[in-house]
């Protein structure tokens, strides 16, 4: 089964069996696709759903318990998608969200300015005079610059002999306007003609009513947190909590991103699962520890390996414009297969301050401060946010499950935790014969009421495992000859597929010890 140094992890791979298993789909494909935007087929939805319904599970039905051993009190939330736009000019999102985006005019692609990079190369075998360095330009890691630019490097060994590898640079950041004009758009191969990075506004605008003006126009949200934020004294006044308390929301977000890319990581149409952790603010660095410990050790239990995880502080350029002033933030990051052996983000905690109270305080005229009781103050909470993507989650969750074995007849399975595997338990006759599809469709109708579960009588057997094993289904159970004289079925481990028997009755029980909720 698969070997101590395990092949390594291809997204094209991934990519091909998430179409071929029913996990993820081109948005639009018979119309050719939609940059940016991505459906789940039906065994990507019951992932998606797994990890939803776990975050939820852990945030709002059984938080976990504080510093001090306590429960913390987290409650949930759903708010519209839609709302006044004054709320995005308050957030500061009408005015500051945006990317800086840069474009060649020779032949009008667009790109992310950070994301243009230029790799230098020098040739040591070329005497002097001619010796120089080169720039290899192009989009992504410098690894991925390289790769996308093989031929062109290939032909400048022919001409040089070996090349060493210099620095790479931001082509914007770094680079002076001399060598900047030394770049070639990764499009289309022509230098030079690169325009000056402007911003680009991220928000996707939305008319509401039967008129099309400026009046009426409004937004779809770019991050589920507002929807919070804009709730904090409605959860106050009903709901009995003090602080801290949190508020959770699971919901879909929408950015126009310049440059979506990476299969599902970077969309335009995507869900977050976030969660607003209002306290005093003389204790909002007591809890920004605190959640980094809790999210990073919450990843881990949904299988990802401690190894593919770290939490990376921001750099005081890179803060949002709600955390500067704050104790900070910090990317928890995953390393995809397309950003090894580097990390990319997959949660950010970040430090709110009262930045988004003070500012809807400000806008709407209303007041939203707190009465603390225990202090006898009044004023508005901090906020400790971790801002988790659950479609990003979920990508994170298909690359680590993906494990490519070359001797099993599928060669490869998804190494799903069972808790997320969207079908937990197959059941197969081992022939369509011999009452044994009767014997299973019994069992799998007890079943299906408690675990996702699946039937399937036809093709062989050897086949029926390998698609289970695609779909990365942690057991099945066969019926046999042997189950209608001893009530006894196979089980077959999909990490092993090693094979054991146990009692037909002891099926239930089996899977309840293994899959917890
Ligand atoms: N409320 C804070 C906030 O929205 P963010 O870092 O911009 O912070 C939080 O987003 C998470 O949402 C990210 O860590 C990422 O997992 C996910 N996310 C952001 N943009 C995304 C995109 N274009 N596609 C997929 N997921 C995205």
């Amino acid at each position: 089964m698969a070997t101590a140094t395990a092949p390594a992890k291809s997204m094209p791979q991934i990519v091909a069996l998430c179409k071929r298993r029913g996990f993820v789909f081109p948005a639009s494909e018979i119309y050719g696709g939609i940059n940016g935007f991505w459906d789940f087929g039906p065994l990507g939805t019951q992932l998606k759903n797994n990890l939803r319904d776990a975050w939820w599970r852990d945030m709002v039905h059984s938080p976990p318990s504080g510093p001090d051993g306590q429960p913390l009190e987290i409650v949930g939330l759903d708010s519209s998608i839609i709302q006044n736009p004054r709320v995005w000019e308050a957030s500061g999102h009408v005015s500051g969200f945006s990317d800086p985006m840069a474009d060649c005019r020779a032949c009008k692609a667009r790109f992310r300015a950070d994301d243009l990079i230029g790799v230098e190369l020098i040739f040591p075998d070329v005497p002097e005079p001619n010796k120089r360095n080169f720039l290899i330009c192009g989009v992504g890691t410098p690894e991925e610059v390289l790769e996308t630019n093989t031929k062109k490097i290939q032909k400048l060994q022919g001409a040089n002999g070996p090349y060493e590898r210099l620095s790479s640079h931001h082509v914007f950041s770094e680079l002076n306007e001399e060598g900047r004009a030394e770049f070639s758009c990764p499009n289309c191969g022509e230098k030079g003609h690169l325009t000056e990075p402007r911003e680009f506004k991220l928000m996707f605008e939305t008319y509401v009513g039967a008129v099309r003006d400026e009046e009426s126009k409004t937004y779809l949200r770019p991050e589920t947190a507002q929807g919070i934020f804009l709730n904090y004294k409605n959860v106050l006044d009903t709901m009995r909590v003090k602080l801290p308390f949190g508020i959770a929301q699971i919901g879909k977000a929408f950015r126009n991103e310049v440059t979506p890319r990476n299969f599902i990581y970077r969309s335009r149409e995507f869900e977050q699962m976030e969660m607003e952790w209002f306290c005093r603010p003389a204790d909002a660095p007591k809890w920004f520890a605190f959640w980094q410990e809790r999210r990073l050790t919450w990843w881990r239990s949904m299988g990802l390996g401690a190894e593919n995880l770290r939490v990376r502080p921001h750099g005081a350029d890179e803060l949002s414009h709600y955390a500067r002033g704050g104790s900070g933030t910090v990317d928890i990051e995953y390393r995809f297969p397309f950003t090894d052996p580097d990390f990319a983000e997959l949660e950010g905690i970040a430090h709110r301050t009262d930045f988004d109270l003070k500012a809807h305080q400000t806008q709407a005229g209303i007041k939203l401060e707190y009465f603390d009781q225990e202090h006898n103050a009044r004023y508005l909470p901090h906020v400790v946010e971790p801002a988790a993507g659950l479609t990003r989650g979920v990508l994170a969750v298909l690359c680590e499950a993906y494990t490519p074995d070359p001797a099993r007849p599928s060669k490869v399975y998804m190494r799903f935790h069972p808790k997320l595997a969207p079908i937990q338990a197959a059941v197969f006759p081992l022939v369509a014969k011999d009452g044994m599809p009767e014997v299973a469709g019994k069992l799998y109708r007890e079943l299906r009421g408690r675990f996702t579960c699946r039937l399937d009588i036809k093709q062989s057997i050897g086949k029926r495992y390998a698609r289970m094993d695609e779909a990365g289904t942690p057991y099945c159970f066969t019926v046999d000859g042997q189950t209608l004289s001893d009530q006894s079925v196979t089980v077959r481990h999909r990490d092993t597929a090693a094979q054991e028997r146990i009692g037909i009755d002891h099926v239930t029980d089996f899977l309840a010890q293994r899959i917890k909720g």
